[in-house]
């Protein structure tokens, strides 16, 4: 399918919150209980919230179309100098395996190349199996453990890293 990336605008928003509420639910179903799911996203998914991410000076905020739907983002930031983090990636349910997510590291690691960046952090639910291929088949390694509130409930998270330079070079490797 014909899927355009590209940096998200204003416009962008309630597609985003959308994609969020399905994909949240489905990734998280068994993992974290459908309370503190809501809870999150309807505080960090509002309009102003998203505003302020999209428009955030050291942010690339990417989406992917299809035709007006919005269908997947990612969101990196510029940490320090030389750090970045991709501190959200979700792709809509019926778009998943059609390359988007490989689109949006692509975009995310020209970008943080430019910009002197020479490693990329992401963190990842610890049971969240599907998140964790992706990665690892874009070279993410393991850098330690740890784990956060998320409402009333511990969350055991990964934090994973790659350099920039091998992400590049796993991406340059054909599909698949
Ligand atoms: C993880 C996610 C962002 C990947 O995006 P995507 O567009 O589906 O991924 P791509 O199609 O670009 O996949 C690229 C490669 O990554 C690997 N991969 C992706 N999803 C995978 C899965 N579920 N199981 C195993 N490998 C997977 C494969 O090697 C795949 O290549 P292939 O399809 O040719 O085999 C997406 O599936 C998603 O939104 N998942 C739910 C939300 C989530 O977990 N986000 C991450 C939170 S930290």
């Amino acid at each position: 399918m014909d899927y355009a990336i590209r940096p998200a605008t204003l416009d962008d928003v309630a597609g985003i919150a959308d994609v969020a509420h399905r994909t949240w639910d489905l990734t998280y179903a068994r993992i974290i209980a459908s309370h503190n799911r809501r809870q999150f996203i309807e505080r960090v998914y509002t309009p102003e919230g998203l505003q302020e991410a999209i428009e955030g000076d050291r942010a690339w905020f990417y989406v992917a179309a299809l035709d007006q739907e919005i269908v997947g983002y990612a969101h990196f930031l510029r940490r320090s100098d030389s750090q970045g983090e991709l501190v959200r990636i979700y792709v809509h349910p019926d778009h998943q395996r059609h390359g988007i997510g490989r689109a949006f590291l692509s975009a995310g690691a020209a970008a943080m190349a430019i910009t002197g960046v020479s490693l990329c952090l992401a963190s990842v639910e610890a049971n969240n199996v599907s998140a964790h291929a992706f990665y690892r088949r874009f070279g993410f390694r393991h850098r330690r453990d740890y784990a956060q509130f998320l409402g009333d409930q511990l969350i055991k998270m990964v934090e994973m890293k790659v350099s920039v330079g091998e992400l590049q070079e796993k991406l340059g490797e054909g599909s698949g």
